[in-house]
Parts: C-alpha cells; structure tokens; sequence
C-alpha cells in the first residue's frame, strides 16, 4: 500500500473518533475544547484574568462583571442591561460572539457545532456553584439569527485562537523521515513570549540594574537614553506623535504590548550578538526601557515573570481588532474568489511601463536593461 493512501486511511480514522465523540455532551469533551480559549481564558482554581475574564463561578453571572476585569464598553453596557450568563445565553454567546454582543473585544468566531457548545457549557458549569440548567432552547429561534451573522466572522480569529493537538508520537517514524526533536531542540526553539505573559522565563531585574547593562551593551546604538546614535531604531520618546506626518513610533509610544520588548531584546538584541544576554539581563534590559519611556519612574522598579502582566504599555487601547469584513466592501462577499474569478480569457489591460517603471529596450527587439539603478 502507498504511504499516502495509509495517511489518507489514518486521516479518516481520526476524523471518524472525533465524530464519534462529538454525539455526546460531556465536560470532558469540554475540556478539550478548551483548547480554544486557553490562550486567553483561565479557569479553575486560582484562575486569574488574562487577555480575557477568568471563567469561575460564570453560570448566573451577569455579563460585564468580574473585578479588576477591563471590558470592552459593549459587554459592560450588555450586564447592564440585564445579560446574565446561562446555558441559553452562553449558547447564543459562543455562536457567534460578536454577532451576539456587538463590539465585544472577545477575538473569537465561534463554535459552530451544537455538540461541541453544549460539551463547552457542560464544563464551564463545573466550575460553577449556582449551576443553572435553562430549558432547552427553541432550536429554530435561537439559530437562525447567529447563523446569519456567522458569516462575517473572520475565520482566521479562530486559527490563531486554537491551541494545536501535539502530534501523534512516532508519526515520523510512521513516515520513515526524519527524527522526533528533542526536548532541548524544542526548548532552543520554542522562546515566544505572548501579550498575556505565556511563555516567560523565570527571571527579575531592576531598572538600576539594566541601566548598567544598556550602557555596555545597547547605548552605543540606541544612545545612552534611547534617543538613538545617527540612524540606529529609537527606543524611547515619540509620546503624542502618532497623528503626525512622520510619526516617532518607539516602544513608549506605539508598542501595544511589553512581551514584544522582552522577546525582541531577548531574540535578536545586541545586535550581532543576538542570544548572549541571560534572562535576568533581559528583564532588567526591559525594566529600564520602560523608564526610558517613563512608563515607570522609580528606579528600583524591579520587574519579573510575576508582575510582568501588570505593566501596560500607554498605545495598547489604540490598537482594535481587524474586523475589516464587516466594511462595506467585504460585506456582501464575505467568501473572496479564488478560482476563475473573472470571465473569459485573460487580457493584457496595462503595461508597466505606462506606469514608468519598466527600464525602456535599447533598440527594437533587445531586452531591456537588466539591473535596478
Ligand atoms: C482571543 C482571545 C479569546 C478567546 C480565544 C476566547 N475569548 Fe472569551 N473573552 C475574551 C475577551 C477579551 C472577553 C471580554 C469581552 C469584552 O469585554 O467585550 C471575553 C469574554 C468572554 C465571556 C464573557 C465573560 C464575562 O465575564 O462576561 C465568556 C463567557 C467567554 N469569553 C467565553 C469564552 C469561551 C468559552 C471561549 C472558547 C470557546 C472563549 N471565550 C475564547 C477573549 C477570548
Ligand atoms: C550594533 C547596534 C545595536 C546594538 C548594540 C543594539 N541594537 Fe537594538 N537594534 C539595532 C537595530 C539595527 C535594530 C533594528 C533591527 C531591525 O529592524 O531589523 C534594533 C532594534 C531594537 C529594538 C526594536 C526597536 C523598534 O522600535 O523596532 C529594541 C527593543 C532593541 N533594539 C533593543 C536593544 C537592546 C536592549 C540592546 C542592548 C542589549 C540593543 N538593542 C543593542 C541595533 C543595535
């Protein structure tokens, strides 16, 4: 048999378990689909705020409504006027976020299988006392208006969202290609630090501390306060530039998150010699950026893996999700064509050189001048 047929074959089978476990509505299928929302969601014991509110304690909660927790104004002004979270509401909800609270700031499409909602609601209840079981909702009602605006979604929220299953052990050895990496390999590779603090190293330092270091190891390009010898990147400054003609766009005033200092320092910084700093170096590299950028002012402010989260940088509130199908020009053709999209055979309609960039031939049937001037 050729390995493709028996990928194909291995393919189906899976496909055929996960439909299979998708009949019944269990918290365990939950917690797998869970997956999905992990990277912004905690919940359990201990869980904490992230990119999104901690999901405890949510059946008979009003919308809006967790402490300490900044919502979008639509999902405030939605508890409000009255949304309480339910197995009827999460339902509507999980459908189709946005098209339920309009301008909630929740960058997630939705699920769109019953089976898969109801296994999510299932295990979300579990971590709730005032458990609330509604009745069964009308089916027609409550699916015909989310399925209309299901479609303006972006698909790719949910690619980004989801938290990809670890492959099968030994599929490469199935494959006879290659080697499974090992954990040091991974560890090497795998250093991203996302906006909501996942994937920080242990580590602390002071901004007197990176102070110290910044003189040694970054001033002699980005200059002793950040402002940048001849026409190395700026690091600091640029506060209330950005509706300028030429805006200064450095850290302090238009970086949305922290986790991109720490990991662009860590990754690439100094420059040719990208990976020599410790992680202790790169927090209080970090730490002494934000007083560059006066974002903090104390220079004892020791920054680390625990209070990473709290620091927020001044531009992140300007930053919005792209939810540009809901313009005009996308909204009747939410599925872009991308096969045979116009009639006929193709025609030449313009010629670069119209636009005056294709070099001129020398002299008849020669070929132009090769090269860019
Ligand atoms: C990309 C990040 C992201 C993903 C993925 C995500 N959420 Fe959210 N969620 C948020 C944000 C942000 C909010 C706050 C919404 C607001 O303020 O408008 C939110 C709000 C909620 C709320 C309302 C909570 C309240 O206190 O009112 C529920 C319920 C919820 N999410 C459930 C889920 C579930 C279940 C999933 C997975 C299927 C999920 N979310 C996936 C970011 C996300
Ligand atoms: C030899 C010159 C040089 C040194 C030394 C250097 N950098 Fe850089 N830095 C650069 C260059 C060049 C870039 C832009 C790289 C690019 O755009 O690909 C940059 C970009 C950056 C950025 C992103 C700036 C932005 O707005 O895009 C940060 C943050 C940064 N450096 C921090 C540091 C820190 C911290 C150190 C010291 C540990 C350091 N750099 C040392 C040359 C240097």
């Amino acid at each position: 048999m050729s390995k493709f047929l028996e990928i194909g074959i291995a393919a189906a089978a899976t496909l055929l378990i996960a439909v299979q476990s998708a009949g019944a509505q269990d918290a365990a299928a939950g917690e797998k689909l869970f997956a999905k929302c992990k990277a912004c969601h905690a919940v359990g014991e201990g869980a904490k705020n992230r990119v999104g509110p901690h999901l405890n304690e949510l059946m008979g909660r009003t919308a809006g409504t967790v402490e300490s927790y900044r919502y979008s104004k639509a999902m405030a002004k939605a508890g409000e006027e009255g949304l309480v979270w339910n197995d009827e509401t999460l339902k509507t909800y999980l459908t189709s976020p946005k098209a339920m609270v309009k301008g909630t700031k929740m960058a997630f499409s939705g699920l769109k299988d019953e089976g898969d909602l109801a296994n999510m609601i299932a295990y979300l209840s579990t971590f709730s006392t005032a458990t609330e079981s509604a009745a069964e909702p009308a089916a027609e009602e409550a699916a015909a208006p989310v399925e209309a605006a299901a479609a303006d979604v972006p698909e790719a929220a949910v690619e980004a969202a989801a938290v990809a299953e670890p492959a099968a052990e030994g599929a490469g050895a199935h494959l006879k290609l290659g080697r499974p990496a090992t954990e040091e390999e991974i560890a090497a590779w795998d250093i991203d630090v996302r906006a909501d603090g996942l994937g920080l190293p242990d580590g602390h330092g002071t901004v007197a501390e990176g102070e110290i270091l910044f003189d040694e190891n970054c001033a002699s390009c980005h200059g002793d306060f950040g402002e940048a010898v001849g026409r190395w990147p700026v690091l600091a400054g640029g506060q209330g530039t950005l509706s300028d003609d030429r805006p200064v766009k450095t850290i302090g005033s238009y970086w949305p998150y922290l986790s991109t200092v720490f990991d662009y320092t860590r990754r690439a910084m100094p420059f040719g010699n990208a990976r020599s700093l410790s992680d202790d170096d790169v927090y209080a590299l970090t730490a002494y950026l934000l007083y560059l950028n006066d974002i903090v002012t104390d220079e004892e402010f020791e920054l680390s893996k625990s209070n990473f989260e709290s620091v927020r940088l001044p531009n992140e509130a300007n930053f919005v999700d792209d939810d540009r199908k809901a313009e005009p020009q996308y909204a009747d053709k939410a599925e872009p064509c991308m096969k045979d999209c116009a009639e006929g055979a193709a025609k030449i309609i313009m010629h670069a050189a119209v636009l005056d960039v294709t070099p001129e031939a020398a002299d008849g049937d020669e070929a132009p001048a090769a090269g860019i001037e």
